[in-house]
Parts: C-alpha cells; sequence; structure tokens
C-alpha cells in the first residue's frame, strides 16, 4: 500500500517537473513553472521521507530545517545581479552530494550477483568523478562570479595535454577500481576523487569570467547527470529522472547559448576566450560617426510611428529599465508602437534581458525574441540600442572575416533611423569593431544609458 502510494507520488512530482520545465521556457508561464517546480519537490520530498524509517526522521528534520530556513533566507536576500554565483554554489552542494553518495554506498556493501556488483561500482565511480568535478568546477565559477578570483582565464602552458592526462587517468583508475576490493579500492576511488576534483578546478579557471554564463549552464548539466548517477545508487527512479531531466536541459542550454554567439561548445570549454570585464576599447575605427544630442533624438522618436527598442548588456549595468518603461508608456500614450527586440544572448545570462524588462513591468505582448522580430525592422522608423553593440553587428553577416562571422544579429540597419545608446565607442565583449557606427542611417548618442534615456524622457514630457 505504501510503496504503491510512493510510485503514484513520483509518477505526480516527473509529471510536474517536466510541466515545470515546459513553464519556464514562456515569459508568459514562467510563474506557472515555478510553482509546478516547487509542488513537484513537496510531493518528492513527502514521499521519499514516507518510505524511511521513522526513527531517521529525527536526522531528516535535523538536516531539512536548517537547510530549508538557509535556502529561503538566502533566496530572499540575493539580488538578481548575483543570481548566476547563487546557482554555481548550489550545483556544487549537487555534486558534493553525489560524492558523499559514492562514498556511502561503497562503504555499506555492493549488489549480490557478480555482475550486480561490477555495475554498482561503475555507477560509484561514475556518480563521484562527475559529482566531484561538478563540485570544484563550481566552486571556482562562484569564486570567479562573486569576483573572489579572477575574472580573465588561467592558461598555463600545455593545459589542454595536461586535462587530457587527467581524464585518461581517471578511465585508467576505473577499471581498475572495478577489479579491485576494499579496502584498496576505496584508496583508488579517493585518487580518483582528488585528481577529478583538480581537473575541475582547471577546466573552469581556464575560462573567461565573460563565458561564465555557458559554464554555469554547462555545470548545471554536469549536476544533472552526478544526480543521476545518485539516483543508481539509491535505486531512487524520481532522483534518476529529475537528474536526467537537469542533466539534459542544463545540455540543451548551453547549446543555444553558444549557437547565439555562433561558438563551439568545445571552444567555450578549452576556455581562453573573453576578457575579465568584456569591454575594451576598439583602436581600429575608421570612418566618421553622426553624433546627436538628446533634443535631437527626442525630435527623431517623437517623429516616428514605430519604433523597435533592442537592449543589451548596457542597460543592464546602467539599470536604465525603469526609466525605459516609463518613456514606452509616455511613447505608448502618444500613438507610436513600441516594441522590444531581444537577442538570444543579449546581456551576459540566458534570459537576462526578459528579466530585467519584466522587473519594470514592460508587458510582454511588446517584447520579441529575434526570429520574430528580425523582418519587422525594415518597416520600421526608429531603433534605439540601449547599451547593446554584438548583437547588432552587421559584421556578423557581412564579413566573413570577422571573429563573430556568422553569429546570428538583429538587423537594425533596415530600419530607417538607428540611434545608438553608449557611452564611447568601445568594443562589446567579442572585442571587435561595430561597422553599424559608421553607417548613414545610425546616429551615435554618447552617454550612460540610464541618464541618456532620463533626459531623452524630460525632452519628450516637455514636448507633448
Ligand atoms: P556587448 O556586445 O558586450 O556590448 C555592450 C555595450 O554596452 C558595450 O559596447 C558598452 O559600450 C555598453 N555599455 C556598458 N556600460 C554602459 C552604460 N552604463 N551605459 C550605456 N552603455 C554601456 O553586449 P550585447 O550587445 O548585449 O551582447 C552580448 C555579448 O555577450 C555577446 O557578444 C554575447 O556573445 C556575449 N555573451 C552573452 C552571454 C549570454 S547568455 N547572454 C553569455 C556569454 C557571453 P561603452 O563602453 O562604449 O558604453
Amino acid at each position: 500500500m505504501k510503496e504503491g502510494f510512493v510510485v503514484i507520488a513520483y509518477i505526480a512530482a516527473s509529471i510536474l517537473f517536466i510541466l515545470s520545465l515546459s513553464g519556464l521556457s514562456h515569459q508568459e508561464t514562467a510563474r506557472r513553472g515555478n510553482l509546478y517546480g516547487i509542488l513537484g519537490m513537496v510531493i518528492a520530498l513527502a514521499a521519499t521521507a514516507l518510505q524511511m524509517n521513522k526513527d531517521s526522521y529525527s536526522i531528516l528534520l535535523a538536516a531539512l530545517v536548517p537547510g530549508a530556513a538557509i535556502g529561503a533566507i538566502v533566496a530572499l536576500k540575493v539580488q538578481m545581479t548575483a543570481m548566476p554565483q547563487l546557482v554555481a554554489i548550489l550545483h556544487s552542494f549537487v555534486g558534493l552530494a553525489a560524492v558523499l553518495v559514492g562514498f556511502a554506498t561503497y562503504e555499506t556493501g555492493q549488489g549480490s550477483s557478480q555482475v550486480g556488483q561490477i555495475v554498482q561500482l561503475f555507477e560509484i565511480y561514475v556518480g563521484a568523478c562527475i559529482g566531484s568535478i561538478t563540485f570544484t568546477g563550481s566552486v571556482v565559477a562562484f569564486g570567479k562570479l562573486q569576483g573572489i578570483l579572477t575574472g580573465k582565464p588561467l592558461l598555463i602552458p600545455a593545459r589542454h595535454f595536461i586535462n587530457l592526462l587527467m581524464l585518461v587517468a581517471t578511465i585508467v583508475l576505473g577499471a581498475w577500481f572495478l577489479h579491485t576490493p576494499a579496502p584498496e579500492g576505496h584508496k583508488i576511488l579517493l585518487i580518483a576523487t582528488i585528481l577529478t576534483g583538480i581537473l575541475g578546478i582547471h577546466l573552469v579557471m581556464a575560462i573567461g569570467g565573460a563565458d561564465m554564463p555557458v559554464v554555469v549552464s554547462m555545470l548545471n548539466s554536469y549536476s544533472g547527470w552526478a544526480a543521476a548517477a545518485a539516483g543508481f545508487m539509491l535505486s531512487n527512479d524520481l532522483l534518476i529522472i529529475t537528474g536526467a531531466l537537469v542533466g539534459s536541459s542544463g545540455a540543451i542550454l548551453s547549446y543555444i547559448m553558444c549557437r547565439g554567439m555562433n561558438r563551439s561548445f568545445i571552444s567555450v570549454i578549452l576556455g581562453g576566450f573573453g576578457t575579465e570585464s568584456g569591454t575594451v576599447a576598439v583602436e581600429s575605427a575608421s570612418g566618421e560617426v553622426n553624433a546627436i544630442n538628446v533634443e535631437k533624438a527626442a525630435e527623431i522618436i517623437l517623429n516616428s510611428r514605430r519604433i523597435i527598442i533592442v537592449p543589451g548588456y548596457g542597460m543592464a549595468v546602467a539599470q536604465a529599465q525603469y526609466s525605459l518603461a516609463e518613456m514606452v508608456t509616455m511613447l505608448k500614450s502618444q500613438g507610436i508602437d513600441v516594441r522590444f527586440a531581444i537577442h538570444p544572448v543579449a546581456g551576459r545570462l540566458p534570459g537576462h534581458m526578459n528579466v530585467l524588462l519584466a522587473e519594470a513591468n514592460i508587458p510582454y505582448d511588446i517584447v520579441f525574441e529575434m526570429e520574430e522580430i528580425n523582418e519587422q525592422f525594415k518597416d520600421t522608423d526608429t531603433v534605439l540600442v540601449i547599451g547593446a553593440n554584438d548583437i547588432v553587428n552587421p559584421g556578423a553577416l557581412e564579413d566573413p572575416n570577422s571573429p563573430i562571422a556568422g553569429m546570428p544579429v538583429l538587423r537594425v540597419w533596415e530600419a530607417r533611423n538607428v540611434i545608438v545608446m553608449k557611452r564611447s565607442m568601445a568594443s562589446g565583449y567579442a572585442g571587435v569593431e561595430n561597422p553599424l557606427f559608421f553607417k548613414e542611417n545610425t546616429m551615435m548618442l554618447f552617454g550612460d544609458a540610464k541618464k541618456v534615456v532620463d533626459d531623452i524622457l524630460f525632452q519628450i514630457r516637455a514636448a507633448v
């Protein structure tokens, strides 16, 4: 009776997790997706507790109550901008848990048949190794994102060879582990855990600070596979299903991000790309730029019927979204059609712009993804590019020698007027010059994004 109930609860929780993932994939349904996830987790925890021996409840509560309290406090306090490091440190816990489950399972004995034993030793070894890479890699990612460690890639000589050597050594140790009984097996497991831990540190240290979002998503995927391995060790079907969901969704997200940047996943993982801050001065900039002032920008905006706003990393840095929301309301009240165009890798996090616009209560129905809006630029009077650079670089489509050649971009230059708001002629994250700034229909409005939008708002208020 109890087993039957647990099976039904696990199926219900799995369905809720799948619904949660699908809800999180759209802005309008994201809140509902979160609720499904919470409900699934509550059911999963209750069903797992029901399976336990009642004598262990005190241990469970001793871990659950402080854990839940710390989690709730941290989640309530965390700033939106500090979310990546919170996610990174949470992944490290999953990795550490997989390592501990591996060692505990090894201590408490293996399957009865010889095949059963080998299978379980394999699960223990894989779980502990993936868990260890996830743990140390996530701690380093946390350190870089928090600014405790330098964001610059650490590029030691022959680093790819060293990584390869550690990988081969892990495989060889694994083969040895499967055929070595305790206590020697225990030592091999410990050596492999330490080795993969060093591999995790070295892999993530070599990756530039600005590539961290891809790395965090990749570690998210690893943490899922580590959880799935722990599920096999504990014979817990729900943990296997949840681990596989997290593992595959993290891998898909990493792939989407790499495609958005037109970079291969391997090139990100091999590291060495990206500057610490993501913005470097471009000295080779050539041609004349047409710089305008705030008054002129306000006049062009008010004479437009259709406007598309393209936000980027600079909008996030300047926190210009609230002023922008006010400007949108103002323009809409004048009968001007205003839309937002969001590039898949605008900013520095997946969904970065969507979160900021939602925070400022900008309605979802005027926010469009790149594929939905790219054809509409040619019928647009004015495009406002706010703190964006690489995602509107025509060189990606027109110059086969550009470092970002082939990256899909927003074709803003097809509009009648383009107003680019940024502080200088500096490059974006990719460190390449942007020919958009020199196009005939482009006007540069230099200044901090928030200040510039506030000043335009002032001019518009005075004019209407
Ligand atoms: P970027 O190309 O990095 O350009 C941002 C621009 O914002 C800079 O050129 C900078 O110019 C300007 N800026 C900075 N602070 C500003 C401020 N206070 N006010 C006004 N402007 C300011 O950003 P993007 O267009 O959003 O493109 C994103 C880039 O990040 C892509 O190359 C993408 O591949 C990369 N990336 C994204 C992700 C994700 S998941 N989103 C992950 C890793 C890498 P000034 O210094 O002249 O002001």
